[in-house]
C-alpha cells in the first residue's frame, strides 16, 4: 500500500515528536504492509515556503537514511498538507508543494465557520494555479456532512478526495464514519490513507484498521484507493476520470 497523507516527519508539526518516533511510525506501516509513504507536514497558505521545504527535505533526508539503517523496506517521499483559506488568493508558489512534485496538492480547510460557498472559490483558485487538489479527510467537515450533495459537486469538477482510514475503520465519529463509507462504497473517493501523526494518535496500523472496515465495499475499488490510485499521483500520471455514483446521506443502523 501507499500511503499519501502522514505527519510522519520529526518537529515539523504536531506529527512524530523525534526521530526516532518517526523510524518506529515507518517499522509499523511497514508492517502493515505500507512500502511507499508521503511525509506531508502542515503547512500555512502564507507560510515561508523556502524555509518550509529545506526543513522538510532535511528531515525527509535523516529519516531515510535511518530507515536504510534500520533494515526497514519504506520508501520516503514528500509533498505537504496545505491549509487553505482566504489567504490562498495572495499566495503564490503552492505548486513547489504538490506531492513528489507532481500537480496534486492535498489540501485541508478549517473545521469551523466556513461555508461550501468558499470551499468551492478555494478549489477554482487552486484549479487556476495549476494543481489538482486532494482534498484531505472531507468525512471530517460538519460543511460536507450536512451538505453531501456539494461532494456530488466538486467531484463533477475534477476534485479528488482523500479519506482517513481511521474514520472507516470507526475510530472517529459516527458521522465521519457514515460519509467516508458512502463516499468508498460509491467510488466518490480516490485514496484512503492514515494521516498517521504519532504511535499514540491516529497510528499508521493500517492492517488493523482494514480489518475493521464495512466488508462490502468493492474490493476493486479499496485496490484503487490504496494502491493504483496514489501511484498514479506519485507518477503524476493524469488520474482517469473517476465513474462513482451519486453520495446520498443514509442511515446503516
Ligand atoms: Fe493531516
Amino acid at each position: 500500500m501507499i500511503d499519501l497523507h502522514s505527519h510522519i516527519l520529526h518537529e515539523m508539526d504536531d506529527g512524530a515528536k523525534s526521530l526516532q518516533e518517526a523510524v518506529r511510525l515507518c517499522a509499523l506501516g511497514r508492517i502493515n504492509h505500507i512500502k511507499k509513504i508521503v511525509a506531508t507536514p502542515h503547512f500555512n497558505a502564507l507560510g515561508d515556503i523556502d524555509n518550509f521545504i529545506s526543513q522538510r527535505d532535511e528531515k525527509a533526508s535523516l529519516l531515510k537514511s535511518e530507515i536504510e539503517k534500520n533494515n526497514i523496506q519504506t520508501q520516503l517521499y514528500t509533498g505537504a498538507e496545505v491549509f487553505v483559506d482566504d489567504d490562498i488568493f495572495f499566495s503564490n508558489n503552492l505548486k513547489r508543494l504538490t506531492i513528489n512534485n507532481s500537480k496534486y496538492l492535498l489540501v485541508e480547510f478549517s473545521f469551523y465557520g466556513l461555508r461550501i460557498k468558499h470551499v468551492s472559490d478555494y478549489l477554482n483558485e487552486l484549479f487556476s494555479m495549476g494543481v489538482v487538489p486532494i482534498i484531505a479527510h472531507p468525512e471530517r467537515y460538519e460543511f460536507f456532512q450536512s451538505d453531501y450533495d456539494a461532494i456530488n459537486e466538486f467531484a463533477s469538477r475534477g476534485v479528488l478526495f482523500q479519506l482517513n482510514a481511521g474514520s472507516l475503520a470507526s475510530r472517529d465519529g459516527r458521522e465521519e464514519f457514515e460519509l467516508a463509507y458512502e463516499m468508498a462504497f460509491k467510488g466518490v473517493a480516490s485514496f484512503i490513507a492514515t494521516d498517521a501523526h504519532s504511535l499514540a494518535h491516529r497510528p499508521n496500523d493500517i492492517g488493523e484498521m482494514l480489518r475493521q472496515f464495512p466488508q462490502d465495499i468493492n474490493p476493486e475499488l479499496m485496490n484503487k484507493m490504496l494502491v493504483t490510485n496514489p501511484q498514479i499521483v506519485l507518477n503524476d500520471d493524469d488520474m482517469p476520470r473517476i465513474r462513482y455514483r451519486r453520495i446520498e446521506k443514509r442511515r446503516f443502523y
